[in-house]
């Protein structure tokens, strides 16, 4: 896992957006996993930005997201499809035919599942992962004690979860308990994983996520498996971390690497 450790939200967002277009100028046709949640909106509108000054184009693009609410239709405005489609993709070249929110008002769920895990298949597989994390170490919508080779399904939401996400609810509205999300299993499989978390909120979940041990207890510490997964954080994220000063260590020997032409 590589720790990047950052100032500001504002530089975790640029440093993203910058990761991601390095990905789709490398290969046009990527096929992105994408996320919610408030701490990609900036990165989204880094993105917006690059795409405004013809620096990256999604026109061959394709999009899966993490997750969406079940019982609300598409058109609802706390919706995972219309907070995508208002934060990026209407204002960015993508044809929306290529973006994929998993189907929360099916008629048959379970179905809706397999058939996302299936257009993930056929779209050959996700380049790259966008993450968020949440407070209790979520990844997704898959909550502490799911299992760490889930697939899309499925899920009850913590009442933790269902509290951090009511401040998007109106008082009295109804608000969904369940969720359809890609499985860690089905994240897994991404070629490559970005994870962005933001504020002091996030550093116990980090810490966990980071130097803890591997655990459903903690879905997103399952990232140590995987073989290129970035973790980006502001410095309030990292601010439990132990080993922080090593992680900084690392990305200046890095950087310093790639200035001199060894990518590695
Ligand atoms: C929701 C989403 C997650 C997201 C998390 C954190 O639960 N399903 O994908 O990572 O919220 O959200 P925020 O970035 O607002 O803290």
């Amino acid at each position: 896992m590589q720790v990047v450790i950052l100032p500001q939200p504002f530089d975790v967002a640029q440093y993203a957006a910058d990761f991601i277009s390095k990905q789709i100028r490398h290969k046009p046709s990527s096929v992105l996993g994408l996320a919610t949640g408030s701490t990609p909106i900036a990165t989204y509108q880094a993105l917006i930005e690059l795409v405004r000054q013809g620096a990256v184009s999604f026109q061959h693009v394709h999009t899966f997201n993490l997750d969406e609410y079940l019982g609300i239709p598409a058109t609802h405005p706390q919706s995972y499809r219309h907070f995508m489609n208002e934060e990026l993709f209407n204002h960015i070249d993508i044809d929306v035919a290529r973006t994929q929110v998993p189907d929360g008002m099916s008629n048959d769920p379970i179905q809706a599942c397999t058939r996302y895990e299936q257009a993930i298949q056929d779209a050959g597989g996700i380049d790259l992962q966008l993450l968020g994390l949440g407070r209790n170490g979520h990844i997704g919508f898959n909550e502490p004690s799911s299992s760490l080779a889930s697939r899309t399904r499925i899920k009850t939401l913590t009442p933790a979860t269902v509290a951090d996400n009511a401040r998007f609810f109106a008082p009295g509205e109804f608000q969904p308990h369940l969720s359809i999300t890609m499985g860690i299993g089905t994240i897994m499989e991404a070629r490559k994983i970005l994870l962005l978390a933001t504020g002091d909120t996030k550093a116990s979940a980090v810490k966990t996520m980071v130097e803890g041990a591997l655990s459903a207890a903690c879905p997103a510490t399952i990232l140590q498996m995987h073989p290129q997964a970035t973790v980006v954080l502001d410095s309030a994220a990292a601010s439990l971390l132990e080993m922080r000063e090593f992680y900084q260590y690392i990305e200046h020997e890095n950087q310093k690497l790639q200035a001199n032409g060894r990518p590695y």
